[in-house]
């Protein structure tokens, strides 16, 4: 992509992105009109479909040529990644929104040709854009984020995962899960996933993983955490594929191999 092209959807992208985020902080006092999806604790509300329409309706006015990925079903049916394709999701960590009104996200990755290009994770309550052109760094703000700490060491990082990973399931019933929670120094759950992106790539926590995650949790987070030098891959190691859903492993490269030592011990 062009850099004069790039930077052009850059500057859209960003703009839109934080007049979602105002409309957000509007109406953040005002009574929510809650749905679930795919079970009772999959919710979806009146918020995320607005500022997803708001997202579509821009990008469509704007680049009518462009193609989108969304989650709440205002985008396309892609089968392919060809051309240029937003990848959305106007509320990440929709739980949050709703119990704490705080802690959730817009995110947005623009990709071309399935190359990241652009990514964008905006912390609406706190005003933090975590946000990166591919090969320009990534930035908090104004702040450009340092390069990942080279002299990591595995005993003494910081993993982000979710709950999942205390329930049943094969790493957790054959002990791996506990083994590698106890070998690491600590772990943490904040509930959204471009969040736990945009935390590796600030270097304040050292590794995030998920057995599930859409291509708008993931989309804008690889194209960031890739600017400051981490890796991200699905729980065997394997590139990821942004049309369908993949594990997950995002993390300093230096803890990489470890983690998926760990991880493997479980998924045999
Ligand atoms: C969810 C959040 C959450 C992760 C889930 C995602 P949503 O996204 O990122 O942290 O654990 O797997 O689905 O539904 O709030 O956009
Ligand atoms: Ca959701
Ligand atoms: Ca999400
Ligand atoms: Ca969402």
């Amino acid at each position: 992509m062009i850099d004069d092209k790039r930077n052009s959807i850059y500057l859209n992208a960003r703009a839109w992105v934080l007049e979602a985020g105002q409309q957000i902080r509007n109406q953040i006092n005002e009574p929510r009109i809650i749905g679930t999806k795919s079970n009772p604790n999959d919710l979806v509300t009146e918020m995320d479909k607005q500022i997803e329409a708001f997202l579509v309706g821009k990008i469509k006015e704007t680049y009518p040529e462009h193609c989108i990925i969304g989650e709440e079903g205002y985008g396309d049916e892609l089968t392919s990644l060809e051309g240029t394709v937003w990848i959305i999701d106007p509320i990440d960590g929709t739980m949050n929104f709703v119990h704490q009104r705080k802690n959730f996200a817009i995110s947005v990755g623009v990709f071309q040709d399935g190359v990241g290009e652009i990514g964008l994770i905006y912390d609406v309550m706190s005003d933090v854009l975590y946000h990166a052109k591919r090969s320009e760094g990534a930035y908090k703000n104004e702040e450009k984020l340092s390069a990942l700490n080279e002299d990591l060491k595995f005993e003494e990082s910081l993993l982000g995962m979710n709950h999942y990973f205390l329930c049943q399931n094969r790493m957790v019933d054959e002990g791996v899960m506990q083994q590698l929670i106890r070998a690491v120094r600590g772990s943490r759950t904040y509930g959204s996933a471009a969040l736990e992106f945009a935390y590796v790539a600030e270097g304040i926590i050292d590794g995030y993983l998920s057995m599930r995650l859409a291509p708008w949790d993931i989309a804008a987070g690889i194209v960031i955490v890739n600017e400051v030098g981490g890796i991200s891959t699905n729980l065997d190691g394997k590139p990821l594929n942004l049309l369908e859903i993949n594990s997950l492993l995002t993390c300093n490269p230096q803890i990489q191999e470890q983690l998926l030592t760990y991880i493997k011990k479980g998924r045999k």
